[in-house]
């Protein structure tokens, strides 16, 4: 037997292994906790419970460090294309010429939505947040695809369902963003890669075929491989956790789609950009809004600051700031909103309560930036995040599926309402 922890409960000592990860990452395995003593573990918001074995990313928020299977994001981020990432964070292995063509193909034979599912995008009014048509669209594409929702699906299943995912969620958000426009939908397109055909389908108008501009497609490129996988986050947990009950593959990233919703998560970059034109145009007062986040009674965030893991730096913000820098210069275009973010981003570093309380920007804090000077509107932002994260969720929903100790996730309680009592009737209470 390995190393083991030795728990001591009412005078008894019970033994656990302690479980090692390839980066030397420890935990003690509890899982027969309750059996044998009768105790749970309580952890709320789960900030020190390991869910799972993982070998999709490392990462360690004291150092900064995120790999996608071993890889450092910086290198990836730089050097290769989303698709790419997509097949080596789903299947392991960067792929061969031969594999990344039939990736590719494989996105190009899915693009298009059924007929039928055109109509849905009418129904919804013009007030409607496009996470929540994303969320209902994905979830609705398993009623065209009955062939996919076999509970035990094989890896060729698993392939299909995945260029399916990828694919598609570039064409439900193109369109939405159409709808909410009152643009009528431009169909993707065979000829051109997954990031151009976006923004074709995006911001074609009918007089006006969309023309590529390649820092854009660069800077998207970047800003989506970022986004693309981040282990246990609450998105991602989430799709673990209802595909855990075998509930499909739409179902279950539709979910992930809500969970990234909250402004506490992926929308926050929405957040992040509300924030900052308040400041701007509160006179640019980035102390009063310091100030009301370290308020002792106030409730209020800043936006893009802080993280769960990180506690020294988001690897991901530092090339996202120096992205969003490159972006506007290039574009030539002068966003005061990265004056302000800048000048809150140097206080707040120099500030001692976020200093004590290892408070950074976050992935967050510039994207909203970059995405605004492409010209996506501010609540297109999450759903861009959402087509980021699309790879991690499909990796992580496989990865649990094909381990064959995978259990449904159920967690314990620690009851802490009333005792049993009996029923009054109306009159009486
Ligand atoms: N502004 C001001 N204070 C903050 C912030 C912030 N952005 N974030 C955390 N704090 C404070 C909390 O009030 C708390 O202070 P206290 O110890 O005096 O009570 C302390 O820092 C720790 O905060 P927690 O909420 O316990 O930290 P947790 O790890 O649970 O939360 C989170 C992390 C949700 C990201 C938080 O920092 C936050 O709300 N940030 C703003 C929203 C945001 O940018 N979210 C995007 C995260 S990245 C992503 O999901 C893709």
């Amino acid at each position: 037997m390995g190393e083991t922890a030795k728990i001591i409960l009412d005078g008894k000592t019970y033994e656990f292994p302690v479980i090692v990860g390839t980066e030397n990452e420890k935990a003690i395995d509890i899982s027969k906790l309750r059996a044998q003593s009768g105790y749970i573990t309580l952890d709320n918001g789960f900030g020190n419970t390991g869910a799972c074995l993982s070998a999709i990313t490392f990462l360690d928020g004291e150092k900064g460090i995120l790999r996608y299977r071993g890889y450092p994001v910086e290198q990836i981020a730089e050097k290769s294309t989303f698709v790419e990432t997509a097949y080596l964070l789903i299947h392991g292995e960067l792929p061969t010429a031969k594999e990344s063509q039939a990736f590719s193909d494989s996105f190009t034979a899915h693009a298009e939505l059924h007929k039928d599912m055109l109509n849905f995008f009418q129904g919804y009014p013009s007030t409607a947040h496009p996470m929540g048509i994303l969320s209902a669209m994905l979830c609705s594409l398993s009623a065209y695809h009955p062939e996919l929702l076999n509970p035990e699906p094989s890896p060729q299943e698993i392939k299909i369902l995945a260029a399916q995912l990828l694919s598609k969620v570039r064409t439900i958000s193109a369109y939405t963003y159409r709808k909410m426009n009152g643009l009528p939908f431009v169909p993707p397109r065979k000829d051109l890669k997954y990031i151009p055909n976006f923004l074709y389908m995006m911001f074609s108008t009918p007089k006006k075929e969309y023309k590529i501009d390649q820092t854009v497609v660069d800077a998207l490129r970047a800003l989506l491989i970022l986004h693309a996988d981040h282990e246990q986050n609450c998105s991602t947990s989430t799709v673990r956790v209802v595909g855990s009950s075998w509930a499909n593959l739409f179902a279950s990233i539709s979910a992930g789609v809500c969970a990234l919703w909250g402004p506490l998560h992926g929308g926050a970059n929405q957040e992040v950009v509300e924030m900052l034109e308040q400041i701007k145009a509160d006179g640019g007062n980035i102390q009063k809004y310091i100030d009301k986040a370290k308020a002792p009674d106030s409730n209020y965030r800043l936006m893009g600051f802080g993280h769960r893991v990180y506690k020294n730096f988001d690897p991901r913000a530092k090339i996202i700031k120096q992205k969003a820098d490159e972006v506007l210069k290039k574009l030539g275009v002068h966003d005061p909103l990265l004056d302000i973010a800048m000048k809150l981003e140097e206080a707040v570093l120099k500030d001692e309560y976020f200093v004590k309380r290892k408070l950074y920007p976050n992935v967050d804090f510039y994207s909203g930036i970059i995405y605004k000077a492409m010209g996506i509107p501010v609540d297109m932002f999450t759903v861009m995040f959402a087509i980021g994260r699309m790879p991690g969720w499909i990796a992580h929903w496989k990865e649990m599926r094909e381990n064959p100790d995978s259990k449904i996730c159920r967690p314990r309680q620690v009851y802490n309402g009333k005792l049993q009592r009996d029923y009054v009737p109306i009159g009486k209470r």
